[in-house]
């Protein structure tokens, strides 16, 4: 081909180039420890088909639930590497990283789930967020929630004195840790995925657990005892590797954010708009026996002892109570 040619045909590709990387197709793949049934898979599976209205067909997900990639730890690695494209997972996974995450697992923070909404739409929360790409190698798009936590035990419990020895299922976070340690009970963190078998097998006396994932593991079935407790908020985060996150043009992350973003959102109407009925539904539940507005005094000075030791590890417990003493 002669020079002029050759040069002329470069000169065009070099000019469909960013119009290519544009064009380019791809599919995420989204891991999550919840089972298919959760809220979060709802949402997360739609989240792919706005992705791909969005992009015009371009930008398509697949979602691995159960913690078919592994425990939450294991997929927020797999971020880190860009080994797994993105991950919705807990705050509470993030706070041995982040421990600005913990003040969102403060107990009694909010009074209730629209409390809890406020708190995780405010710009405090989202400023935690800038942290995730340098202590875990992730961006974090925006938060979402499985509701308020609540208290199953294999026994009545009538006093904070009789959770004392008790064996805690609770979420691998520092914060929740301590909150048991303060109560007296044993922490035994795992994952979701290990919670009903742990009961089933009596391996554990009790679990730290929200309406949504009561009702679709049934865990009364061998914990017939719930206190409603609403003691700590549950958060999530849509994440996406910081690596994957690098080699999308502009305008693709635009589409990510805004895909991400909506899901977000509907997961946390959803989850304000269905907490009573989920509540009702558990009521009709034969042989369990739900102790209702527990509340904070059931639990004594549990708030000030928590906040001392919190407030030496991040400042957002205190700005945490003072947004939420507004609301
Ligand atoms: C848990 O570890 O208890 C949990 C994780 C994700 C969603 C709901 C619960």
């Amino acid at each position: 081909m002669p020079l002029r040619r050759l040069a002329a045909a470069a000169g065009l590709v070099l000019a469909l180039l960013p119009g290519l990387a544009h064009s380019q197709e791809r599919e995420f793949r989204l891991g999550l420890i919840t089972p298919p049934v959760h809220v979060w898979n709802q949402e997360a599976r739609s989240m792919g088909e706005t992705l791909d209205e969005l992009s015009e067909g371009r930008l398509s997900l697949a979602t691995f639930p159960s913690g078919q990639l592994g425990s939450e730890g294991a997929m927020l690695q797999q971020l880190q590497t860009g080994a797994l494209d993105m991950a919705w997972l807990t705050t509470a996974e993030l706070t041995t990283r982040v421990p600005d995450m913990g003040a969102l697992h403060a107990p009694f923070l909010v009074d209730d789930i629209e409390g809890a909404a406020r708190i995780l739409r405010s710009d405090e929360a989202r400023e935690i967020l800038d942290a995730l790409p340098r202590a875990t190698g992730t961006v974090g798009l925006c938060y979402a929630m499985t509701g308020m936590r609540q208290l199953m035990t294999t026994e009545p419990v009538d006093t904070v004195d009789e959770l004392a020895g008790m064996r805690f299922r609770i979420t691998p976070a520092p914060p929740i840790r301590s909150f048991f340690e303060m109560v007296g009970a044993a922490p035994a963190p795992m994952p979701l995925t290990q919670v009903y078998d742990a009961l089933a097998n009596g391996q554990i006396d009790a679990i730290d657990m929200d309406h949504e994932s009561i009702i679709n593991f049934g865990y009364y079935d061998h914990a017939p005892y719930l206190m409603e407790t609403n003691h700590h908020l549950f958060g999530m985060v849509a994440l996406i590797s910081g690596r994957v996150w690098s080699t999308l043009s502009d305008a693709d992350k635009a589409i990510v954010r805004e895909a991400a973003q909506i899901h977000c959102d509907r997961t946390i109407d959803r989850f304000v708009a269905e907490e009573d009925a989920k509540l009702a539904r558990l009521q009709e539940v034969e042989g369990l026996t739900i102790t209702e507005d527990v509340g904070r005094e059931f639990f004594g000075d549990i708030v000030e002892r928590w906040d001392a030791e919190w407030a030496e590890r991040t400042p957002y417990v205190e700005r945490l109570r003072e947004l939420a003493a507004t609301f």
